[in-house]
């Protein structure tokens, strides 16, 4: 299970906390979606959670470790908002290395690279150097180089950004397999109808306060119009939140 309990963050000079006392439990195998207008504080949550931002109070755990010990890093993989690489490096260079940093033998990289790059269409461009790669290629080899270590609990920063529809139909198969696997998916994103038809829960953040978290049937459940759509309820919530 991933806890998050009372979390809150303020960068330096800022006037209100990025995040404010944040909780959240998602049990293993579920999909989660982190919604929320630009600046709400998703990024923000996403890279506490990895570990490469320190909270200023509370607690995350996955699984029981705390997220700055190394048991808990061996246990995620992260696809961050604009990935980085050595642009020198080709896909193939740069997974293996990532392999190498995990330990992962050379049998079992090889059949994962082939599988993972064969799914989201990226293996013919493998032998090439990053630097020629278009935006939505760096961000199929970012993904796959998540997902080689086979992590327990899979973090994503608005994925589906700058793939085209097949490939955001063939990532959004690919988490659905891996949650059912009995993995965790945590993954913030604007596109509302993958949201809506892939993730268990759904958490609406705003100015760092989440202001509903649940599966899509019980956040329209608490609603007037029972039939709402996601477009809906998330602009009825978010712009409910502003008036306060
Ligand atoms: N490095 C930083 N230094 C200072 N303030 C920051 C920094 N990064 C983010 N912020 C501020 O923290 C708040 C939350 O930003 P965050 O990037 O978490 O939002 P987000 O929900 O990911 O937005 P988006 O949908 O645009 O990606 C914003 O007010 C933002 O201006
Ligand atoms: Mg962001």
């Amino acid at each position: 299970m991933l806890h998050i309990s009372h979390v809150r963050k303020r960068y330096a000079h800022a006037k209100r906390n990025a995040v404010d006392d944040l909780n959240l439990e998602i049990e293993n195998g579920q999909i989660f979606g982190f919604l929320g207008p630009n600046g709400a504080g998703k990024s923000t949550t996403i890279k506490m959670l990895v570990g490469l931002l320190k909270s200023d109070e509370g607690t995350i755990t996955f699984e029981g470790e705390e997220v700055q010990s190394l048991a808990y890093k061996r246990l995620i993989g992260y696809v961050a908002d604009e990935p980085y690489f050595y642009e020198k490096m080709s896909g193939a260079e740069h997974l293996h290395f990532i392999a190498d940093l995990y330990g992962i033998d050379q049998k079992h990289r090889e059949e994962r690279i082939d599988s993972l790059s064969q799914t989201l269409l990226l293996k013919d461009r493998l032998g090439d150097e990053i630097s020629s790669y278009s935006h939505g290629m760096k961000q199929k080899l970012a993904i796959i180089a998540a997902l080689l270590p086979q992590p327990k609990l899979l973090v994503l920063d608005e994925p589906m950004v700058g793939l085209d529809p097949k490939a955001a139909y063939l990532l959004k198969n690919l988490l659905g397999d891996y949650a059912k696997a009995g993995n965790t998916v945590f993954f913030s994103t604007h596109v509302l109808e993958v949201a809506q038809s892939l993730c268990d829960t759904l958490g609406i953040i705003k100015e760092g306060t989440l202001l509903a978290c649940g599966s899509f049937s019980e956040l329209r459940g608490n609603q007037k119009a029972k039939d709402a759509t996601l477009e809906q309820l998330f602009l009825e919530l978010t712009e409910e939140g502003a008036a306060q």
